[in-house]
């Protein structure tokens, strides 16, 4: 018999093998000052691209206010209990009802976190005679939840709805012999390559075949649709998204999440979903915090418009300076470049320290061995200053990437950490 420690000791798993190089710089690092398009970042002024902070609401002094009243009047704790027990207050209902008619729904239910939201809504939905098919690029919460389920799942390739309709084929044969259900799962944008889910193709397969649908549109609520009602709406679609869900953590810059759809599934989902039925409700300064933010969002679509400019300007920047962005049809902009691992930390260090451009970096396994991926989340308070400034640098720090700079800086680092 082993001490269950000894596994972690031995092998602290695919980010925290990475701890002693990277946490404080590329993971876990301590931004200072108000959530802006410049924040401070080891003692220096650095451009922000990584912050979901779209909408710039995080500091609207309006937020700021209402939190801090809402803070003051009521403190962290009130009301203080599951909602079924003793958490239960007309806020908490007066948010959900201006949250279901924002997104078109007849009914919403508020979530403490997205992810766990996620997780329990999927969980209460499904029993071991449903079949799940879902997104195979699905975010960590979706597939959280379906690892709960104890039926048959199907993933499908990323967006690519030929391989939906052969997986509906399969869970439709599931079905048909367990007498379950389908639910579908997918996103309505994905958030590392900014592609917005194939919605109204899949709506389409409902034709053919017999399954519910569930989107979360964490990064589409607030920035698609005419006000903002997300990927449904942009895509001419929201009535067909059976179980639509969002998080407050992006458009809505706070904390918390909520799930829409028809009054009998909402009042199914607040009996049933376990994160919500086993932990605290939201406190009062979160949701009096949200029903500011969602005023604002709401009243404000130039708020939205002003977002679109920026990132429409800084992906035409990033084009004609020749970067590959990838298939993104959102906000978000990501740019493809080619280099190992210790060349991507090397490069963003640069990036950082002499160009002082802050965007968050993914690499293997998120994106193939070979690549590198630098994310950049646009917000509407970014400038034309900001844009011009963050395309130089790009250019610089490609033009050292492909002279093979990095690689030998790279090389150098690495040998100095296995010393
Ligand atoms: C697509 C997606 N779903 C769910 C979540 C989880 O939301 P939360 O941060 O509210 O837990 C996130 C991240 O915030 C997300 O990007």
């Amino acid at each position: 018999m082993k001490d269950l420690f000894n596994k972690f000791r031995q092998d602290k798993g695919p980010l925290g093998n990475y701890a002693d190089v990277a946490e404080g710089y590329f993971v876990f690092p301590k931004f200072e000052g108000p959530i802006s398009n410049r924040m401070i970042f080891n003692g220096k002024e650095m451009i922000t691209w990584s912050i979901n902070n779209y909408l710039g609401l995080a500091s609207h002094p309006e937020v700021i206010k209402t939190d801090a009243e809402s803070a003051a009047k009521w403190g962290m704790a009130y009301p203080m209990g599951a909602r079924a027990m003793s958490g239960q207050t007309e806020k908490h209902e007066q948010l959900e009802n201006e949250l279901a008619e924002f997104v078109q729904k007849e009914s919403a239910y508020l979530l403490n976190f997205g992810y766990q939201g996620n997780v329990s809504i999927i969980d209460s939905l499904v029993n071991k005679h449903d079949v799940i098919v879902y997104d195979s690029d699905s975010h960590a919460s979706i597939i959280d939840g379906c690892r709960l389920h104890q039926g048959k799942r199907f993933t499908f390739q990323h967006n690519d709805v030929n391989s939906l309709e052969k997986n509906l084929e399969r869970a439709t044969a599931v079905a048909d012999k367990t007498g379950g259900g389908i639910l579908v799962i997918t996103e309505g944008v994905f958030g590392m390559r900014g592609e917005q889910g194939k919605l109204k193709e899949i709506v389409e397969l409902k034709k053919k075949f017999n399954f519910r649908l569930l989107v979360d549109d964490a990064h589409g609520f607030g920035t698609l649709g005419k006000t903002g009602a997300g990927a449904g709406e942009e895509q001419g679609v929201q009535d067909d998204i059976d179980i639509y869900f969002a998080t407050f953590a992006k458009s809505m810059a706070g904390i918390g999440a909520f799930v829409a759809g028809e009054k009998d599934l909402i009042q199914y989902l607040k009996y049933n979903m376990r994160s919500q039925v086993f932990a605290k409700s939201l406190p009062m300064p979160m949701v009096e915090g949200a029903l500011k933010r969602l005023e604002l969002l709401r009243k404000n679509t130039e708020l939205k418009d002003k977002l679109w400019k920026v990132a429409t300007a800084l992906q035409k920047g990033l084009r004609d300076a020749g970067f590959d962005l990838g298939s993104t049809n959102t906000v978000i902009t990501p740019v493809y470049l080619k280099g190992d691992v210790p060349e991507a930390m090397v490069m963003v260090k640069d990036l950082r320290e002499k160009y002082k451009v802050f965007t968050s970096i993914v690499i293997y396994p998120v994106i193939p061995k070979g690549m590198i991926l630098l994310r950049l989340i646009p917000t509407a308070l970014h400038t034309q200053d900001d844009i011009d400034e963050t395309v130089k640098a790009f250019s610089a720090i490609r033009e050292k990437l492909e002279s093979g700079v990095y690689k030998r800086l790279g090389e150098e680092f690495m040998k100095r950490m296995r010393k």
